[in-house]
């Protein structure tokens, strides 16, 4: 599939560039400047070493060309992008990764009026675009580490059907197990779980704990 990772050139992007084009997927990394999404996508392919390779484009390109969309932004820029990038994003399944977070140490998540991130930029995109909320509580560290296995569950929740079930093939396809986790609403969960999770990481010093569910 072609894949598009807005904000790609950061921590959580970058890890899921590089474990779908690993996966065989073709995987646009989008930037705000052509430069620096060529930067980033030069360190990829190195680290990458041949096995798969990514490719650059600014934001909106690569939203244009892709049939999935990766939102990978700060919350408090990621309303004002996905607003600026509206026509592009329309119609196209969108992945939103972000949590939002108001404070990192202690770590404090503040979920916005319409429930969670996700709803929010689902408001945006309005019904007609499908939004999936996944990859909101794996950390960028586990991600980034392509030569190791994935062993944290992955939440994902939608309010379409078709989509999150696609997402969570995508899931899988990167060697880690999707968990339906219903509807988009369930994201505000999400958000919260992963302002435990970077405190957990902060009182254990580690940067990687994750979520395992048992009995599934
Ligand atoms: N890091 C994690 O472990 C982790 C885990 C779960 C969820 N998340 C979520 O994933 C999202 C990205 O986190 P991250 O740690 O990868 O962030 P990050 O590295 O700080 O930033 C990601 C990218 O966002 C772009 N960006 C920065 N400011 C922007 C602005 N004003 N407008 C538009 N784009 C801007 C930058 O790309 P360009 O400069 O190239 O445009 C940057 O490389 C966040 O919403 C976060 O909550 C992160």
């Amino acid at each position: 599939m072609k894949i598009a990772i807005l904000g790609g050139t950061g921590r959580q992007g970058k890890g899921l560039a590089m474990r779908f084009a690993l996966a065989g997927h073709d995987v646009l990394v989008g930037s705000r400047t052509q430069e620096k999404a060529e930067e980033a996508t030069s360190e990829m392919n190195e680290t990458m070493a041949g096995k798969a390779t990514v490719n650059p484009a600014e934001n909106g390109a690569a939203a244009e060309a892709a049939e999935i969309v990766f939102l990978t932004i700060p919350h408090p820029h990621e309303y004002a992008t996905v607003e600026a990038l509206k026509s592009s994003l329309t119609g196209k399944i969108i992945v939103d990764v972000s949590v939002p977070l108001t404070n990192f140490k202690p770590p404090e998540a503040e979920l916005p009026e319409e429930g969670s991130a996700a709803e929010a930029v689902q408001k945006i995109l309005g019904d007609d675009t499908p939004v999936v909320a996944a990859f909101k509580t794996t950390s960028s560290v586990v991600l980034q580490e392509i030569d190791k296995e994935l062993v944290s569950d992955e939440l994902v929740s939608s309010d379409h059907q078709a989509a999150k079930e696609l997402v969570m093939k995508l899931v899988e396809e990167i060697g880690t197990r999707a968990l339906d986790s219903g509807n988009l609403r369930n994201a505000r969960a999400m958000e919260l779980m992963t302002a435990l999770l970077i405190g957990m990481d902060q009182r254990y010093k580690k940067r990687d704990i994750g979520f395992k569910f048992t009995n599934v």
